[in-house]
């Protein structure tokens, strides 16, 4: 059976979708066999951020409604065999899809896969709700930003409701400068506030906002270990700004 995981946040922009395809996209590159599902029915982007958006011809309205099974609308990854993507509706965006279809869908695929993941949409409305009933774990991404950690503070408080067996925090776009110079809260302060545990730690990074799976960011690494193993190995984000040359990197970020 897979482990089925959300990604949430509250807030849109803070990076759920970045971290739910990269992660997917490493774990399925040390072998583990990945669905990943778009829960986002408005934006709906995780094929074009997994660069999967040629590939579509079914989507997840169409095995609901009965014009494909299951397996028929997962889209093999050209780059990471292991990982297949399954789109929310491109043939109709208009249409209701309840919390229960999905999870009936999800439920089907998990004896063959490892991971399923699920990306939910912002808000903490229904689209909220259709992502995390079909999951058994949560992962919230939250960036350093005042706004972001009050709307991942209030999604918090929903998940609790959902009896989910793990819950666990991503810090996203964390600037390594910032927190040098002692200017923005720490990730393990903001693990603190939550009262999560930290899965991981991703630096505020240009490739990142490319929007496309090239390479994968050593960040995912340690997240996927610490998803299969329980530890909690962090990336260091301030180490690229100690020492000499990080000051002359931190007086070169401050400048531009
Ligand atoms: N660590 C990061 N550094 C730079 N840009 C990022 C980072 N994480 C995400 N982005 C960019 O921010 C934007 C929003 O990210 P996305 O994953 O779509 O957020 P969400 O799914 O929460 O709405 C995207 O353009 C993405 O490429
Ligand atoms: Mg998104």
């Amino acid at each position: 059976m897979a482990r089925k995981i959300v990604v949430t946040s509250g807030k849109g922009g803070v990076g759920k979708t970045t971290v739910a395809v990269h992660l997917a996209a490493r774990l399925a590159q040390k072998g583990q066999r990945v669905v990943l599902c778009d829960a986002d029915f408005g934006l709906n982007n995780v094929d074009v951020t997994a660069g999967v958006e040629e590939l579509v011809t079914y989507d997840v309205v169409d095995v609901i409604e009965g014009r494909c099974r299951a397996k028929q609308a997962l889209i093999r990854h050209p780059k990471y065999p292991n990982l297949y993507v399954l789109t929310s509706s491109h043939s109709a965006p208009e249409r209701y899809v309840s919390p229960q279809a999905v999870k009936v869908v999800l439920d089907t695929l998990s004896p063959q896969f490892d991971f399923i993941f699920i990306d939910c949409p912002a808000g903490i409305d229904e689209g909220f709700h259709r992502a995390v009933a079909a999951a058994e774990e949560a992962i919230v991404v939250t960036s350093p930003s005042v706004s972001a950690l009050r709307d991942a503070n209030r999604a918090l408080t929903l998940l609790k409701s959902y009896r989910l067996q793990t819950l666990s925090l991503v810090v996203n776009m964390v600037r390594g400068d910032l927190l040098v110079s002692g200017e923005c809260l720490t990730p393990i302060q903001i693990a603190d506030l939550l009262k999560l545990p930290l899965l991981g730690i991703l630096p505020e990074d240009y490739r990142l906002s490319e929007n496309e799976l090239s390479s994968l960011h050593p960040s995912f690494r340690m997240m996927a270990n610490n998803l299969l193993t329980g530890k909690q190995k962090l990336y260091d984000v301030e180490r690229k700004y100690s020492g000499l040359f990080g000051n002359v990197r931190r007086a070169l970020k401050r400048s531009l």
